[in-house]
């Protein structure tokens, strides 16, 4: 059996990482959640008070890049890779409004990007993997085999997030979310490197009205015709 590099981007909480997670264990691959890495570059420059409101010390951050070390260790009762910041467990401080609310700035810096882009491609150098992300399928692996694009209405996507965060007892509203979610994916779309964009040989999902187990079946089915 053959194995392949799957890349799965698409708009933000697009339920990604979900469908991701469980598609790599379906096919013993291994899972990188990209996101989380932008998102701990974001949770180090609000830590190292280099971005914050109204300010983002863009040169401050990118002479500190080589202070940051991104690693991923499997947690088994998690059952999914959890992201460590210089050996530190960030997987659940990463997950608030705040870190999602500077990541997309800070994922705006050329300098971040080469960086993070360098380690996924290293990752994914012996194929055997599900990545998810915004530009997975057009500049970190153009070669991927199978790439997926996911999308869903701004409102789907931000009462899933909601709920998501409500349920972990974040207090926040309806509408901060869909501001937040609304906001990434216009500064994503827009900015000069690597912007988000479907790959022409991407595969669209509009998972609005599918769930989970559907929308695994579909990319299993996919992947099984390639493996
Ligand atoms: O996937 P997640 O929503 O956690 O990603 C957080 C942010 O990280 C995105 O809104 C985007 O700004 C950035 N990102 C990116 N490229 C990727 C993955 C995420 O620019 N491959």
């Amino acid at each position: 059996m053959s194995k392949i590099i799957i890349a799965i981007d698409g708009f933000s909480s697009t339920g990604k990482s979900t469908v991701a997670k469980q598609l790599a264990k379906n096919l013993n691959y291994i899972y990188v959640d990209t996101g989380a890495m932008y998102r701990a570059v974001a949770y180090f420059a609000l830590e190292n008070e280099l971005i914050g409101d109204g300010f983002f010390k863009e040169d401050d951050l990118v002479n500190r890049l080589g202070d940051i070390s991104i690693t991923f260790k499997f947690n088994e009762t998690a059952g999914f890779a959890e992201v460590y910041l210089n050996g530190e467990n960030i997987e659940a401080a990463i997950r608030t409004l705040k870190v999602s609310k500077y990541v997309s700035p800070v994922a705006t810096l050329s300098a971040v990007r080469r960086k993070l882009v360098e380690q996924q491609q290293l990752m994914g150098k012996d194929k055997g993997i599900v990545m998810d992300g915004r530009d997975i399928g057009t500049v970190v692996f153009p070669e991927a085999e199978l790439k997926i694009f996911m999308t869903a209405s701004a409102e789907t996507r931000a009462k899933r997030r909601y709920k998501e965060l409500t349920d972990r007892g974040h207090e926040l509203s309806y509408e901060d979310v869909l501001e937040n979610v609304t906001t990434r994916d216009h500064i994503d779309s827009t900015r000069e490197d690597s912007p988000l964009v479907k790959a022409e040989d991407a595969i669209e999902i509009d998972n609005s009205e599918l769930t989970i187990e559907e929308q695994l079946e579909t990319i299993v089915g996919l992947a099984e015709e390639l493996i």
